[in-house]
Parts: structure tokens; C-alpha cells; sequence
């Protein structure tokens, strides 16, 4: 069945089945790397939402779930600033924290949130990214745990949007351009 949103879709560079393998295989890494310790997803939204999603159920071992709400203002004058919108719910002192992002594109995100967390003290501080844009840091960071390295182009679909639409798709694609003419 094809949605709708699919006629905005340009070139899919990640299938569907391409990323589920992926996502097992990553959680088959991870299982195997926490298999001594209680593990502590935190998910920065809405982007990681589908993969932590899936990610959290192809693990072998348990693990608790936390979330983070965060904004960029890009293109305000304040290229790179990030603010926290909603916090964790729980304390992450003494706790294995593995952070599960959708993308590194500048790293200011991921860097921010990292900062966030690593002054609260967790026992281990780890990062798991779907997508790296790689060739595009303004911000290094080195993930752990990485899905695809994708060239540097604007994707959407698995929890990526664009203005808030996409992220239902089970793909990642690039978009046609007459989608951005319309924003
Ligand atoms: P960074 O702070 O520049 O690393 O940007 C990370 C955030 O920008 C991600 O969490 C996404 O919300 C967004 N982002 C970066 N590249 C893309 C893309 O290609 N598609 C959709 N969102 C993106
Ligand atoms: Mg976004």
C-alpha cells in the first residue's frame, strides 16, 4: 500500500529491510556489550522515536526506557545552539546510559545532550546513532554504536522529518525538490 507522502518521495536510500537488519544487528552488538549491566535507553525525540522503538525491541537484554526533548535554531543567527524543551524523567547517576540518536549531521545535538548528561554522572555514557552525515561537523563527535554513514544530503522517513511530516515512513529517502519549494 502506498501513503499518500510517497509521491514527495525522491530516491529511497534505505529500505525498509536494509534498515531492520541493520537495527538487529546493532542490538545484537549492544546485548552483547551490556549483557553484565542494566542497561538505560535515553532517546532524544521525536527523531529517534521509530528506531529506539524497534532498536529496543530486537534486544536481547532488558533495558529501561527515558526521553529528552531537545531544539536546534538553526538558521537564527544561532547556528548551533541547542535547548533542552523536556528533561529525563529519571536520574541517570550510577546508571549504564546508552543515548540513541536518528542522526549526526553538525554534532551540536548530540554534543549538547552529551555534555547534559556526562556532568550528571552516569556510570558509562554511550552513543548509538542510526544515521552519521559524515563531512559535515561543525561539532566532533564519535559515535559508538553507528548504523550508516550517509552522504550529505537531507533525508526523511524512519522518525526523520521534514516540517514535522515523513516520519511514518518505513524507509529513508531523499525528497523531490518541489516539496521544498513549498516551505
Ligand atoms: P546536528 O545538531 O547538526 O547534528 O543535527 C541533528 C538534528 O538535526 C537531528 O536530530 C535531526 O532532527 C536534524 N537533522 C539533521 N539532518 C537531517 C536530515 O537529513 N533529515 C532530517 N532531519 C535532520
Ligand atoms: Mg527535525
Amino acid at each position: 500500500m502506498t501513503k499518500e507522502i510517497e509521491r514527495d518521495v525522491d530516491e529511497i536510500l534505505l529500505t525498509e529491510d536494509v534498515i531492520q537488519a541493520k537495527v538487529r544487528e546493532l542490538a545484537v552488538q549492544v546485548s552483547r556489550d551490556y549483557q553484565e549491566e542494566d542497561l538505560h535507553l535515553v532517546a532524544v525525540l521525536k527523531g529517534a522515536l521509530i528506531f529506539l522503538s524497534d532498536f529496543s525491541r530486537a534486544l536481547s537484554i532488558q533495558a529501561t526506557l527515558d526521553f529528552m526533548v531537545v531544539s536546534s535554531y538553526e538558521g537564527l543567527g544561532n547556528a548551533g545552539e541547542v535547548r533542552i524543551l523536556k528533561d529525563l524523567s529519571h536520574s541517570i547517576r550510577g546508571r549504564h546510559v546508552l543515548l540513541v540518536e536518528d542522526i549526526i549531521d553538525g554534532g551540536s545535538t548530540l554534543s549538547t545532550v552529551w555534555k547534559t548528561l556526562r556532568i550528571r554522572e552516569p556510570a558509562s555514557l554511550k552513543v548509538c546513532t542510526l544515521l552519521n552525515k559524515a563531512g559535515k561537523r561543525k561539532v566532533e563527535v564519535t559515535p559508538d554504536y553507528n548504523g550508516f554513514v550517509i552522504p550529505n544530503r537531507f533525508v526523511a522517513g524512519y522518525g526523520l522529518d521534514y516540517h514535522e511530516r515523513y516520519r511514518d515512513l518505513p524507509y529513508i529517502a531523499t525528497l523531490r525538490k518541489e516539496v521544498y519549494e513549498h516551505f
